[in-house]
């Protein structure tokens, strides 16, 4: 597979921070209606209230999404909210050393699913729903 860079590779044969986190700050999940595929984040936030303690994934699709998911929990994990926040698709393809083209979109599942677990959280916050 030479189109894959070494860092795909082993993310994909190695994935970091995969499962479900039980009872988890928030849940994000997103799909691409295009190629089926799905991936779930769970965040869980430090008594602080603005540190990502904990996250973790389940994503079922191709290969590129698994290493992407993996690669964005590493990215996230013990950041504040507001840097999470910060991690966009382009950076997660770029920190995996690139994607294939046909593969960028396997890349934008991955900040989007963060960016949607941290709104969940935000939201429940918001709406006392947290405690
Ligand atoms: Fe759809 Fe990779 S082929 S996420």
């Amino acid at each position: 597979m030479p189109f894959y860079s070494e860092k795909v590779l082993n993310h994909f044969k190695n994935p970091r921070n995969v499962g479900e986190i039980e009872n988890a700050d928030g849940v994000g999940e997103v799909g691409n209606p295009v190629c089926g595929d799905i991936m779930s984040f769970y965040i869980k936030i430090a008594p602080d209230g603005k540190t990502i303690q904990d996250i973790k994934f389940k994503t079922m699709g191709c290969g590129a999404a698994i290493a992407v998911s993996s690669i964005v929990s590493e990215m996230a994990k013990g950041k504040t909210i507001e840097e999470a926040i910060k991690i966009t698709n382009a950076l997660v393809a770029q920190e995996l050393g690139g994607l294939p083209p046909n593969k960028m979109h396997c890349s934008n599942l991955g900040a989007d699913a963060l960016h949607k677990a941290i709104e969940d959280y935000l939201r429940k916050k918001v709406s006392g729903l947290d405690k």
